[in-house]
Formats: structure tokens, sequence, C-alpha cells
């Protein structure tokens, strides 16, 4: 049976691949800061197939070093662990500290579980970054920057750890909690996005987690970005 590790399986975007991946017949373990919510998902997954959960915060290195102690070898790894709390804003009024943690967690904490993994994951390693590295909107620039330097993390890695795959999908607007720590009205905004997408529409969860499951299949995929965003850049 194929094992998967989502880092940030416990909502969103996570959430949908490890119910995708379950469906497929793959065992998964979820891993995420809250015990809590990890164990309200693995009651949401219950009867779908074996979920184990793992609390582990992927911006500290021994946490890392733990839940792969822990899981000891699997096949594919899926990072969607982000905290958005803080860094939506003008750059002059965002706190240093904020600024510090979303570079801890979405690239530290990525360029951690290419650390840890070899030797322990046997197929491929798939980031999530996001279109404001592509298309940044003058309100996420350090998320912009974080999201931006994960396209060479995941080239070098691919080449230190080949021929383990390593790829990034940046996902546009996709309804999930996260917008709850972002500060904006999630309704109106969407709205306004929506109209003016080629897609038409605002991504959803299962729109990211199909999109993790191609990347995690097709075994000649590597070093890539996969843009899952309903042609956002575009706009
Ligand atoms: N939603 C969007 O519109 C959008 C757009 C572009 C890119 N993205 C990116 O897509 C990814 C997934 O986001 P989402 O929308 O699915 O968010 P979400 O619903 O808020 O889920 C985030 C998950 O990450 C976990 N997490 C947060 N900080 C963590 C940490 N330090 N260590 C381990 N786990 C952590 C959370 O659990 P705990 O809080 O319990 O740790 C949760 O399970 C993120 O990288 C985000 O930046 C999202």
């Amino acid at each position: 049976m194929t094992n998967t590790l989502i880092i940030g399986g416990s909502s969103g975007m996570g959430l949908a691949l490890a119910r995708t991946m379950l469906a497929d017949g793959m065992d998964v373990t979820i891993a995420g800061r809250s015990a809590d919510r990890l164990a309200a998902a693995q009651a949401e997954l219950a009867g779908h197939g074996q979920v184990r959960t793992v609390p582990a915060d992927i911006g500290r290195e021994q946490d890392v070093a733990r839940l792969f102690d822990q899981v000891e070898r699997v096949d594919h790894v899926a990072v969607t662990a982000a905290d958005a709390t803080g860094v939506y804003g003008r750059t002059a009024g965002i706190a240093t500290t904020a600024a510090r943690a979303i570079i801890d967690i979405k690239l530290l904490g990525a360029w951690l579980v290419g650390k840890y993994a070899a030797g322990r994951v046997t197929g491929s390693i798939t980031y999530t970054s996001g279109i404001n590295a592509y298309r940044p909107n003058g309100s996420n620039t350090i998320v912009a920057a974080a999201n931006g330097a994960l396209a060479s993390l995941a080239s070098g890695l691919a080449l230190e750890l080949a021929p383990v795959r390593v790829n990034v999908i940046s996902p546009g607007w996709v309804d999930t909690p996260i917008w709850n720590q972002i500060g904006m009205d999630k309704q109106a905004a969407f709205a306004d996005l929506a109209g003016r997408l080629p897609a038409r529409r605002i991504g959803t969860p299962d729109d990211i987690a199909r999109a993790f499951v191609s990347l995690i299949r097709n075994e000649y995929i590597t070093a890539t970005v996969l843009h899952v965003d309903g042609g956002h850049r575009l706009t």
C-alpha cells in the first residue's frame, strides 16, 4: 500500500488530498500543530481507510526530525502547511516576527522536509506555493517571496534527492479556512475575482488535491511548478 505523509493535512487542501488518497486505496499520515485539529480531521476521514496523525510544527527542526523518525519510510510527502496570521498588508506595517514566522513555516520548513527526507522518502515530495509569487498585489510581499523561493528549493532538492521527484503546486485562490487568517472580506474578494478569472470561479480544495495526485502519480515530472489557478496569472 502506498503511504503518503501530508504536512498540513488537518485542513483545506491537505485534508482534501487525504480524502482523495484514501479513496484511491492509499493510506495517509497527516501532520499539523494542533492535536485537536488532527483529531477532528481523523474523525472526518474515519471509515475511508487508514489515517495516522502526528502532531508536528514544520518550522521546528526537532519536530520534523521526530516526524520522519516516526514514519520511518514513506512513499510520498505533500506539504500544505501555512499560517497566514499577520503577514498580509503593506510591508511597512508587517511585524518582522510575523515575516520570520512565515519564512520559518513555508521556506525553512520545506527545506527541513528535504533535509530529513533523504533515505526515508522513496517517491516524491510536493510543496505548495501560491499565486502571489507570480501575481503579487502589493499586500502579500513576504508571502510571495517565500512562495517564489520554493521553486528554487524544489529544483535543488530534485537534483540532490533524485530519483525522488520534487515539485511545487502553485494554487490560485481556493476557498479554505486559511482565509480566516488573512483579514479580507472573503466573499467580496471571491466574487470580484471569480468573474475576471478565465475559469470563472474560485478554486476548491479538491481542484488542488487532484493536481497533487497527478504529480504524485506521474513518474516523469520533477523540478516543476504546476500552476492550478484557474488562469489567475492572466488577470
Ligand atoms: N487557500 C488559498 O487561497 C491559497 C492560495 C495560494 C496558496 N495557498 C497555500 O496553500 C497551502 C494550503 O493552504 P490551505 O488554504 O489549505 O490552508 P488551511 O486550510 O489553513 O490549512 C493549513 C494547514 O497547515 C497546518 N499548519 C499551519 N502551520 C503549520 C506548521 N507550522 N506546521 C505544521 N502544520 C501547520 C494547519 O494545521 P495547524 O494550524 O493545526 O498547524 C492546517 O492543517 C498553504 O501553503 C497556503 O499558503 C493557499
